[in-house]
């Protein structure tokens, strides 16, 4: 039935047949209308969606990446699906990621953009959920995307206390971009953050801590709103960078340099970063840390914030 599958990214003419396939399976998905808001803002590209179709021109497969809307690189995987009556679906979905894994190779980008999975928190106990991930996770696999990794996901809203300053630090404004540069090489030591792990290994620690600035700078954040705190006696503790994406305010990054861990201050730092975004009447406020960054998991759970979900994390 399916001789021979073409696998290619799509073109603008294609919408209507990208947007034709729906799904019951309990995953994160593109329907149309999400589909269409992140075309709107650049986010999603015809290019950066892969599709297959059979000899008849029908829609057998759809892979959608996400990408910066200022950048030319997908920075990450939405959502894959293959048609229910493709006998071999694991086999199918692996055969579009690798094409498109080929592409994005030829076109000189050396990391393979990672697979995100919104779940809820309980997903593991839920077998419609194992079935819908299952075949997926073994194609990812196959595709070259042999990590995984869970980031807990959180969200402070109005309802939920904003602690008062307790004085223990101080925070000011820091415009040298080096000086931030410096700290993030100094807060990576010891990090149980696995992306800052594996930059490290990657990239070195000053290679990590540049890219740590480039990135938190393509953020849609203001510059402005990063600060530096100090203890009252002048001692650098670390940092804030509270920032937003598209999806509104978000806590961003925080960092507490290895010789002042262990005395509670990721509280303080992350009690000024939930004042700041409240004060200029933020609904929401989104973070992710990995499951196993137990520090800051924990500091989320103390500030109050809600863990209302799961991002599965699949990388290379
Ligand atoms: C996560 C982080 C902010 C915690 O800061 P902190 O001020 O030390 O937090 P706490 O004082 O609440 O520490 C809680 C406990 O975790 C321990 N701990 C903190 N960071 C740790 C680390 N990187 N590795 C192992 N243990 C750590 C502390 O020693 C303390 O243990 P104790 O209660 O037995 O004394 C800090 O480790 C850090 O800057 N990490 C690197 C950057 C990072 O991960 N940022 C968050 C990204 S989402």
């Amino acid at each position: 039935m399916f001789f021979r599958p073409t696998f290619r990214p799509s073109v603008e003419a294609d919408l209507d047949l990208v947007l034709s396939c729906t799904t019951d399976e309990p995953v994160s998905w593109a329907d149309p209308d999400r589909y269409r808001r992140m075309l709107g803002n650049g986010g999603y590209r015809p290019a950066h969606t892969w599709i297959a179709q059979d000899d008849d021109g029908r829609l057998l497969a759809r892979a959608v990446w996400w990408a910066f809307p200022e950048s030319d690189r997908p920075l990450a995987l939405d959502c894959v699906w293959v048609a229910p009556e493709v006998p071999d679906r694991v086999g199918f979905a692996a055969r579009l990621l690798g094409a498109a894994h080929d592409a994005f190779r030829a076109a000189g980008w050396a990391e393979l953009p990672e697979w995100h999975l919104f779940l809820d928190p309980g997903w593991r106990d839920d077998p419609a959920v194992a079935a819908a991930l299952e075949w997926r996770l073994a194609a990812a696999e196959r595709s070259g995307l042999t990590g995984r990794l869970e980031r807990l996901r959180y969200e402070w809203t109005p309802e939920l206390p904003v602690p008062e300053a307790s004085g223990r630090l101080v925070f000011r404004a820091e415009p040298d971009d080096e000086i931030f540069v410096e700290l993030f090489r100094q807060t990576a030591e010891g990090s149980l953050d696995d992306d800052t792990r594996r930059n490290l290994e990657r990239l070195g620690a000053d290679g990590q801590a540049r890219e740590t600035l480039d990135s938190c700078l393509q953020m849609p954040g203001e510059r402005s709103w990063w600060l530096l705190a100090y203890t009252p006696e002048g001692e650098l503790v670390g940092f804030t960078l509270p920032s937003a994406n598209q999806g509104g305010p978000v806590v961003g990054y925080l960092g507490v340099v290895p010789k002042m861990r262990g005395r509670g201050y990721a509280d303080e730092l992350l009690g000024e970063i939930t004042r700041f975004h409240a004060a200029r009447g933020a609904e929401r406020i989104g973070a992710d840390t990995d499951r196993d960054n137990r520090p800051m998991a924990a500091c989320f759970d103390r500030a109050g914030y809600r863990n209302f979900g799961v991002r599965l994390v699949l990388t290379q």
